[in-house]
């Protein structure tokens, strides 16, 4: 395995990150990750940016996943261009953005995104001018990235203003969503990792996960680790995507549904300090384009 710390190391050393120029975005920037693939990242960008639709957000989903259950599959999309032809100056952004359920946007990564690495300083304006949109125009933007610790991933989580990271009680998934938080610790890319624990078979299994991991991080991190909440293991979230249709609009009164809707609100209405709302200096998408620059 390429070592991780070393992956990240290449990302600082190639980027002019902290040169960026200054300027503030409009938008919550939520980055959702995952140590390992199917524990329902997917699910939970298409759900929860359903729900804040539902209450008056304008929410935008960036899809950077290339696994097989996109999120335009999920919301029974169908994308001709992506991201992709967007960096590449073949497509305008609104060529490219998908229109889904109470006004939610979705943004298709496309399947080159993660070998865009030199961009020239004429090329990274331009970019930042064309997707300017995903930070002015939304009120949220959720980025759905493919699981573990790519380099990709971590422009994306590094670029973020709030992480979520997605587990589910296996043991492995609970270690690998350790390794992943370790290195966010240790290259202070969040103070605060909020976690959301899929597939738990009771309120109380979600709890002894969120403590475990939350003790491992007090004994050997200085990070804080913000329980948001479980979402039971539930049939409906598979007939839903069966069907390609969000669980919490084919069955909005599911026990999935109902849990989703508590990290929702806990997300949008609580304390901000809580989630570890931090905005970074220098937007965004400048972040993102630095790390990805040569
Ligand atoms: N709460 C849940 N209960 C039951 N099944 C779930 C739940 N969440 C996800 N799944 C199942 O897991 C599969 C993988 O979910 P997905 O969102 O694609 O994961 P990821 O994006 O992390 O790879 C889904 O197709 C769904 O059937
Ligand atoms: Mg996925």
């Amino acid at each position: 395995m390429v070592d991780q710390a070393e992956r990240l190391r290449e990302i600082f050393q190639e980027s002019q990150f902290h040169k960026a120029p200054r300027r503030r975005g409009l938008s919550r920037i939520i980055v959702v990750a995952s140590g390992k693939g199917g524990v329902g990242k997917t699910n939970l960008v298409v759900n929860l940016a359903v729900v804040m639709g539902q209450w008056g957000q304008k929410t935008i989903i960036l899809d950077t996943d290339l696994g097989l259950a996109n999120v335009d599959i999920l919301m029974d999309l169908k994308p001709s261009f992506s991201l992709v032809d967007v960096i590449r100056g073949y497509k305008d952004l609104s060529e490219v953005v998908l229109r889904g359920p109470f006004n939610v946007e979705v943004v298709p990564g496309g399947s080159g995104l993660s070998e865009i690495v030199s961009l020239d300083n004429h090329q990274r304006e331009q970019l930042i001018s064309r997707l300017s949109y995903l930070e002015e125009k939304g009120d949220i933007l959720l980025i759905d990235c493919s699981a573990g610790l790519s380099r990709t991933v971590l422009s994306f989580i590094a670029a973020a203003d709030e992480l979520i990271m997605v587990t589910i009680p296996e043991p492995t998934a609970i270690t690998d969503v350790y390794s992943i938080i370790k290195v966010v610790n240790n290259y202070r890319l969040h103070s605060t990792v909020n976690l959301v624990v899929n597939m738990m078979r009771s309120a109380k299994e979600g709890e002894n996960v969120f403590k475990r991991i939350d003790k491992v991080c007090q004994n050997f991190l200085d990070i804080t680790i913000n329980f948001l909440g479980g979402i039971e293991y539930d049939q409906h979230v598979h007939k839903a995507v069966l069907s390609c249709s969000p669980y919490v609009l084919q069955f909005p009164r599911s026990r999935a549904a109902q849990c989703t809707r508590h990290i929702a609100r806990r997300l949008l209405f609580e304390e901000e300090a809580a989630s570890g709302v931090n905005k970074k200096e220098g937007g965004f998408l400048n972040r993102l384009i630095q790390l990805w620059g040569s």
